[in-house]
């Protein structure tokens, strides 16, 4: 795919194979040319995606590397101390530049990181996973995790660039492919039903047009983004799944169960709360079964015990997402069309958690 441009609040969003021109003119702007770039990698981007970078960007060749362990559990303060001592001893001043090269463990330590360091240094994000090409690396959300509670410490800072080079996917492992997937799947629910209509005939394994989803996805994020910039309210829109899929994701948690990824407890979630869109909102039930149909044709069931009911009830309580002790979702009226902050009460939930029981 030629390239595709797009511009978010502050900084241009670069998608497709044929980026590399255009990013070489983005470095040789004059407040860059005479930074100092210091590359963040993870082991995986160091062996996989590295390589394929300095290629296309010889300058980056002579530049220092700095490897952050992969994995969610290092998404800490402890680590970015390790960074922000690394950057110290290697005198990274004011106008240092980081490149992040990875998935959205490391754009979200990495940006927050740039956010911090000596006040703010400026850092360009090269995703590499679908999560990170369609949603973390861009939308200025930058932050770490605190104990078990996700994303409790960060603040928005927005990047310079993102580079979005597909081709970066090929290696990606099916699971974590899949796992970006759901909130495809939710950026056609919450605002394109058309996208809605691509997606529902074709099955994950059989996509071909990744190129056309990746920048149909973050177009759509962007649009809202630019929208609400600081998530007060139209951002909320992109919650669409989120709240009982939040939830799902904790219950697996607490049974040490590592088989439920981020994006197959949205896909529960999508259809627990599709059926709240049909119950509250009046979405009709042949699209419900449409969606439900279609997700469980391309991402695992997750079976749901007797006890789990009452614990996915307290999590809700306790969700970040709610205001005080009011659960609240966002619904779809329509395809394509999303409704914030949807109050529902406890029994309402029961009902979609019972649809989604009977679905085994
Ligand atoms: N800031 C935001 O707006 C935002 C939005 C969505 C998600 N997130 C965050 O993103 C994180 C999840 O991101 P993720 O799903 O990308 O997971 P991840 O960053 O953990 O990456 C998944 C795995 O894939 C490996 N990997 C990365 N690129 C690869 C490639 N091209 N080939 C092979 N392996 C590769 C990584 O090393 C890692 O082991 C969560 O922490 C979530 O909170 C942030």
């Amino acid at each position: 795919m030629p390239i595709r441009i797009l511009r978010a609040e502050t900084y241009p969003i670069l998608i497709g194979e044929d980026i590399f021109d255009e990013i070489q003119v983005h470095l040789r702007e004059p407040e860059r040319k005479d930074s100092k770039f210091i590359l963040m990698v993870d082991e995986n981007t160091r062996n996989l995606c590295l390589p394929l970078l300095l290629e296309k960007l010889e300058q980056f060749r002579e530049c220092t590397v700095i490897e952050i362990p992969s994995g969610e559990d290092r998404k800490n303060i402890q680590t970015c101390v390790e960074i922000w001592q690394n950057l110290i001893d290697l005198k990274a001043d004011k106008d240092s530049v980081l490149v992040n090269i990875g998935g959205g463990v490391l754009t979200d330590i990495a940006g927050f990181i740039a956010a911090t360091y000596k006040r703010g240094i400026r850092y360009i994000n090269f995703p590499t996973t679908l999560v990170g090409q369609i949603d973390a690396a861009f939308g200025g959300k930058v932050g770490v995790n605190l104990s078990d509670l996700k994303n409790q410490i960060g603040v928005f800072a927005n990047p310079d660039a993102v580079c979005i080079y597909t081709p970066f996917l090929k290696t990606l492992s099916a699971r974590d492919k899949l796992s970006g997937f759901a909130e495809v799947v939710k950026y056609a629910l919450i605002m394109d039903q058309h996208f809605w209509k691509l997606l529902r005939n074709v099955n994950f394994v059989q996509i071909k047009f990744w190129d056309d989803i990746i920048y149909r996805s973050v177009e759509i994020k962007n649009r809202i983004v630019k929208n609400d910039p600081l998530d007060k309210r139209l951002r909320k829109r992109l919650n669409f799944g989120h709240t009982l899929g939040h939830a799902f994701e904790t219950i697996a948690l607490q049974r040490k169960d590592k088989s439920m990824t981020h994006g197959s407890g949205v896909a529960m979630g999508i259809i627990c709360e599709t059926f709240l869109s049909c119950k509250m909102k009046g979405l009709s039930w042949e699209i419900l079964e449409e969606i439900a149909s279609y997700i469980l044709q391309n991402f695992p069931y997750y079976t749901l015990e007797d006890d789990d009911v009452d614990k996915i009830l307290e999590i809700l309580v306790h969700d970040k997402k709610n205001s005080g002790d009011q659960i609240n979702f966002t619904l779809i009226p329509s395809l394509g069309h999303a409704l914030i902050d949807q109050y529902c009460e406890p029994e309402d939930i029961l009902s979609c958690l019972q649809f989604y029981r009977e679905l085994d």
